[in-house]
């Protein structure tokens, strides 16, 4: 019967369309490292100035070749305004909102998250050519939202 080569080819579309989704997850995933950025703590945003790690925002060295970035968001600005790390280093990103949510885009990177007051978002990304990222606030906070940007430099 005609309708029954139909019901096959379909049932062996849709299984062949469903091996090769879950093989390019497994690509992303596994292959790539792609995934979603981790909440890595929670943050009081009423005293987030005066707790550590955002009490001293900034780069600093925490293992060979390995930077932890703290970043502090608030309207309109990101506290450090510039990240400056060498060439082939990985940075940690830890990033927390003072006060309403912001956006994290490092332009040319994969690095792109909501900054959520009250939540910790803790991003990875090896930074490989030298150069100049522009770094960007993607959710609209505000009046000055267009105005919010800083730059990671890659020497
Ligand atoms: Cu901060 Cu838009």
């Amino acid at each position: 019967m005609k309708a029954e080569r139909y019901e096959k080819a379909f049932l062996l579309l849709s299984g062949a369309i469903l091996v090769v989704f879950i093989g390019a997850l497994a690509f992303a995933t596994l292959g790539m490292g792609i995934r979603l950025p981790g909440r890595s703590g929670t943050v009081d945003p009423n005293t987030v100035r005066t707790t550590p790690p955002f009490d001293h925002p900034g780069v600093r060295e925490v293992g060979p070749n390995h930077y932890e970035a703290v970043v502090l968001a608030q309207a309109w600005r990101y506290d450090p305004q510039e990240i400056d790390v060498p060439v082939g280093s990985t940075v940690t990103f830890r990033v927390t909102s003072a006060d309403v949510i912001h956006g994290f885009y490092i332009e040319g990177t994969r690095v792109n998250f909501m900054v959520l007051p009250g939540q910790v978002t803790e991003e990875t990304y090896t930074f490989r050519e030298p150069g100049e990222h522009r770094l960007i606030c993607d959710e609209y906070c505000g009046a000055g939202h267009q105005l919010m940007s800083g730059k990671v430099v890659v020497r």
